[in-house]
């Protein structure tokens, strides 16, 4: 039985204050144990909001990081200093870091090890452009994101991942995948595990959808039987949205 996992990616939303009142305001609202509830905050604020949702149900993830544990990498937020303020997730590989900020598969694959390396749970984040859907190369695309992020990645750690399937033209537009649809691909993201490891890692790793998830379609996308949570933008910055995602993951 794979454990829900509910996760909010701010993307570069909220001031320090908004962060803070929307973490008071859930913290207390989440009932441990059958959902993992979890808030991707700018790297900013990673530090105040894991100190108060200490002791509650809510982890707090970054929203990407750099794959050394120090350097001159100007700007950059290294695994090593996520550990140490006691972050224990983060998004990687989301497709806007991979059409903005210029990462790669291989960039990706490296920073998955640092992330194992680290303790950090990986969220690796796998999804076709409408192009390559409308070409009919959702399946080898999105295994092959698969098959390189985990690449030289032990089956031990590989099981601890999460990973979030978002097609790119169902983020931000409103536009979701069908349940079945984003299912039938889940699916294929976990036969693309199971080539790489085994029957048994594929079936115990989680997979999330992600592209314009709110409480109108979660509860459709979660009762299939190869989606397993949500990594949710616009409808995780509000803290009773965000309660009523977290609460369709319980009923699951
Ligand atoms: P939206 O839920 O705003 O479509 O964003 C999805 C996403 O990119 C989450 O990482």
């Amino acid at each position: 039985m794979r454990k829900p996992i509910i996760a909010g990616n701010w993307k570069m939303y909220k001031t320090m204050g908004e962060a803070k009142t929307f973490v008071d305001e859930v913290k207390g609202k989440l009932s441990a144990s059958d959902v993992d509830a979890v808030i991707c905050s700018p790297a900013l604020y990673l530090a105040e909001l894991v100190q108060m949702a200490k002791g509650t149900p809510l982890s707090i993830g970054a929203q990407t990081m750099h794959d050394k544990e120090e350097g001159a990498f100007t700007g950059e937020v290294s695994p090593t200093m996520l550990t140490d303020i006691g972050v224990t997730y983060v998004i990687l590989g989301h497709s806007e870091r991979r059409q903005y900020f210029n990462e790669t598969d291989e960039s990706v694959n490296a920073k998955v090890k640092a992330a194992f390396a680290h303790q950090l749970t990986p969220i690796v984040c796998v999804g076709e452009t409408l192009e390559e859907r409308e070409a009919g190369e959702t399946v080898s695309r999105v295994s092959d994101q698969v098959k390189k992020a985990f690449q030289n990645i032990e089956g031990t750690d590989a099981v601890n991942a999460v990973i979030a399937y978002e097609p790119i033209w169902a983020i931000g537009t409103g536009k979701t995948a069908t349940a079945d649809d984003a299912n039938e691909v889940c699916k294929e993201i976990r036969s693309a595990i199971a080539a790489l490891y085994d029957r048994e890692i594929a079936d115990s790793i989680r997979i999330q959808y992600g592209g314009s998830v709110k409480p109108e379609n979660i509860v459709e996308l979660l009762s299939k039987e190869h989606i397993d949570g949500a990594l949710v933008g616009g409808a995780s910055l509000d803290p009773a949205s965000f309660l009523k995602l977290v609460e369709a993951g319980v009923h699951e």
